[in-house]
C-alpha cells in the first residue's frame, strides 16, 4: 500500500490516482490523522501532498508526533511534495524560509549529484516541471542532500538515501512535469521495491467475498437504483455476491428523463438480469411539489418523499419474507470519503449548504440500515472499469451524472405548471439526440436543457407565437466541482435549435447556457 497524507493540496486525488494506475493500490487519508490510523494501515510508502500552507504558519497542518520515528523504525520510505518536502525539512531540523524569488507555474530544473530517486536520470539532464511554491528550504537537515535545483537556483529535489527521505519541490503528479510520472514510477518499483499487482479484476473478486462474509447466508439487502453509473455497479456486484437476496428498487417520481424508466428497466432486465421493483411514485411527488417555486423546498420535499418510499418498501419485504432487510447498498464513491474528513484550512470543507444534494439511497438513520458500500475506495474512472468487467453494458457506463431530484431542479419554478415536464422532456431528448450523433456525448461531462418559466415572443409560420424558452447547458469536468461551458461548433448549435423549435410545440426561442461554474453551479437550481 502506498499511503498518501493530504495536506489539502488540490492535486492529492491525483496523486492516488496516477499509483493507481500503475496498478499499486494507494489510499489517501488526512495529513492530520491520528499515527494509528497511519500505522494501522501499515503502508511501504508515505506520500505527503502538497498544501496551501506555509510551515511557519501557526496551526499548519502537519503528521502526527512519533511518525518520523514510526518511519525511520519500520523503513517506510517516505516523499513529501511541495510542502509535503518543506514539513520533512522542517521537522527534521533544517530550515525552510519565505522564498526569495516565489516559483509559481512551469520552471526547469537540473539534476545534480547522483541521486536515488533520479537512478535512471544522468548528471546535468533538464527537465521541465510544475512549481507552486512561496517557501523554499534553505538549510537541509544532517545528512540530506540536494540532487536538483530549478534554473533559479532553489531546491528542487532532496534526499536521505540511509533514512530513506525523499522530497521534491515541484509536482510530478501533474501533466505539466511531462517526466513526472516516470520519476514516480522509478521511485516505487525500483527505490521502494514495491510490487505491481492492483487489478480491478482483483478487486472484484475480493470485493464481492467482504460482501458474502458481511451479509452471511442468510440475510437480505435492499437497494435504491437511481438509474446511474455507480448505484448499477455497485448493485451488479452486490447481486452477484448474494444473488436473490438482493432487493433493488427504482422509483419513477415523475422527474425523470425521456423514457428514462422504460429505458433503465430494460437494461436492468435484459442486461444485467437484475430484479427490480419498479414502483410509480410520480403522482405523489408532483402533488407535493404542485405550486413549490424555492429550489431548496423542492429539494427537501422529494428527499423526503424517498424516504417514505424506501421505508414503505422495506416494510414490505419483511412482511414477505418474514424478516427485516437488515443491509443497504450505497454507492458511495471515493473523492465522497475523502470529502467528508478533509484536512483543516485546505478549503475543502462545505461550510456553507450551497445546494442540499441527497442520494437517491439516503435512508433515515432510524432505519437502522447497515450501510453496504463496495465502491467506497474507487474513483469514478474506477468504477467505470469495474462495470465492465461486470458486463454493465457501455451505453449506461458511459452516461452522464443526473441529479437525484431529476428534471424538478431543472424546470425553473412549479414543475406542475403546464406542460412543462413533457416540453422539457422533448427539447433535452433532442439536445442528447443531436450530441450522441455528432460524436460528442464522451467528450462532454454533462448536458442537458432547462425549461425558463418565461414566455418570449415569436414567429412561426407567419402567425404570432407567446412561447416558451429553454436553455441549454453542456459543461466540461473532472468530478462536478468545477466545470466550464462545453464550446459547441455554429453548425450543430443550428441544427438543435431549427430542430427543437421545429418539433416542440411551445418552443419557440433556445438560448445556450455559457458560464462556468463557479460563478453558476451546474444545474440551475
Ligand atoms: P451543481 O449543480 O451543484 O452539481 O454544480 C454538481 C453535480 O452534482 C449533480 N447534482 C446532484 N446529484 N443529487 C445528486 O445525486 C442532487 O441533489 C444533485 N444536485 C446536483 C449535478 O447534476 C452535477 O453533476
Amino acid at each position: 500500500l502506498v499511503l498518501i497524507l493530504d495536506f489539502g493540496s488540490q492535486y492529492t486525488h491525483l496523486i492516488t490516482r496516477r499509483i493507481r494506475s500503475l496498478s499499486v493500490f494507494s489510499l489517501c487519508i488526512s495529513g492530520t490523522s491520528p499515527l494509528s490510523a497511519i500505522t494501522s494501515l501499515n503502508p511501504r510508502v508515505v506520500i505527503l501532498s502538497g498544501g496551501p500552507h506555509s510551515v511557519h504558519t501557526p496551526d499548519s497542518p502537519a503528521f502526527p508526533a512519533g511518525f518520523i520515528e514510526w518511519a525511520l523504525e519500520n523503513r517506510v520510505h517516505v516523499l513529501g511534495i511541495c510542502y509535503g518536502l518543506q514539513l520533512i525539512v522542517q521537522r527534521l531540523a533544517g530550515v525552510v524560509r519565505v522564498g526569495e524569488k516565489q516559483e509559481y507555474g512551469r520552471m526547469e530544473i537540473e539534476v545534480e549529484g547522483n541521486s536515488g530517486i533520479y537512478g535512471n536520470k544522468r548528471i546535468g539532464d533538464r527537465q521541465e516541471v510544475w512549481m507552486s511554491h512561496g517557501d523554499e528550504a534553505v538549510q537541509l537537515p544532517e545528512g540530506f542532500e540536494v540532487v536538483a535545483k530549478s534554473q533559479q537556483g532553489a531546491v528542487a529535489a532532496v534526499e536521505n538515501r540511509e533514512k530513506r527521505f525523499y522530497g521534491l519541490q515541484y509536482h510530478p503528479e501533474v501533466t505539466h512535469s511531462p517526466e513526472g510520472m516516470d520519476t514516480l514510477q522509478y521511485f516505487l518499483f525500483n527505490v521502494c521495491r514495491v510490487t505491481a499487482g492492483w487489478k480491478m479484476e482483483n478487486i472484484s473478486d475480493e470485493e464481492i467475498k467482504v460482501i458474502r462474509d458481511t451479509v452471511g447466508a442468510e440475510d437480505h439487502v435492499i437497494c435504491a437504483l437511481s438509474g446511474g453509473v455507480d448505484s448499477t455497479v455497485a448493485a451488479t456486484l452486490v447481486h452477484k455476491a448474494i444473488g436473490d437476496r438482493l432487493h433493488c428498487v427504482f422509483v419513477d417520481n415523475g422527474l425523470l428523463r425521456y423514457k428514462e424508466r422504460e429505458r433503465v428497466m430494460e437494461t436492468f432486465e435484459r442486461d444485467l438480469h437484475l430484479p427490480v421493483t419498479c414502483i410509480d411514485a410520480s403522482e405523489q411527488f408532483l402533488r407535493e411539489l404542485k405550486g413549490v417555486v424555492d429550489p431548496e423546498v423542492k429539494r427537501k420535499i422529494i428527499g423526503k418523499e424517498f424516504i417514505g418510499i424506501f421505508d414503505a418498501f422495506a416494510h414490505d419485504l419483511e412482511q414477505k419474507l418474514g424478516k427485516k432487510p437488515l443491509y443497504l447498498v450505497q454507492g458511495t464513491l471515493y473523492p465522497d470519503v475523502i470529502e467528508s474528513c478533509p484536512p483543516p484550512g485546505s478549503g475543502r470543507n462545505h461550510s456553507h449548504t450551497i445546494k442540499s444534494h441527497h442520494n437517491v439511497g439516503g435512508l433515515p438513520k432510524d432505519m437502522k440500515l447497515k450501510l453496504i458500500e463496495p465502491l467506497k475506495l474507487l474513483f469514478k474512472d474506477e468504477v467505470r472499469h469495474l462495470g465492465r468487467i461486470l458486463n454493465v453494458p457501455e451505453a449506461f457506463l458511459k452516461r452522464h451524472p443526473f441529479p437525484g431530484p431529476g428534471l424538478a431542479v431543472r424546470v425553473l419554478g412549479d414543475v406542475t405548471e403546464g406542460n412543462a415536464l413533457e416540453v422539457l422532456r422533448e427539447v433535452d431528448e433532442i439536445f442528447i439526440q443531436a450530441i450522441k450523433d455528432y460524436g460528442l456525448y464522451d467528450l462532454i461531462w454533462q448536458a442537458f436543457a432547462v425549461f425558463l418559466p418565461v414566455k418570449s415572443v415569436g414567429v412561426q409560420g407567419d402567425q404570432r407565437t407567446h412561447s416558451h424558452v429553454v436553455s441549454l447547458r453542456a459543461v466540461s469536468s473532472e468530478d462536478g466541482m468545477t466545470a466550464d461551458w462545453y464550446y459547441f461548433e455554429e453548425k450543430f448549435l443550428r441544427y438543435v435549435s431549427l430542430k427543437i423549435c421545429n418539433s416542440v410545440r411551445g418552443v419557440n426561442r433556445v438560448t445556450q447556457d455559457i458560464t462556468s461554474k463557479p460563478p453558476s453551479t451546474i444545474e440551475w437550481e
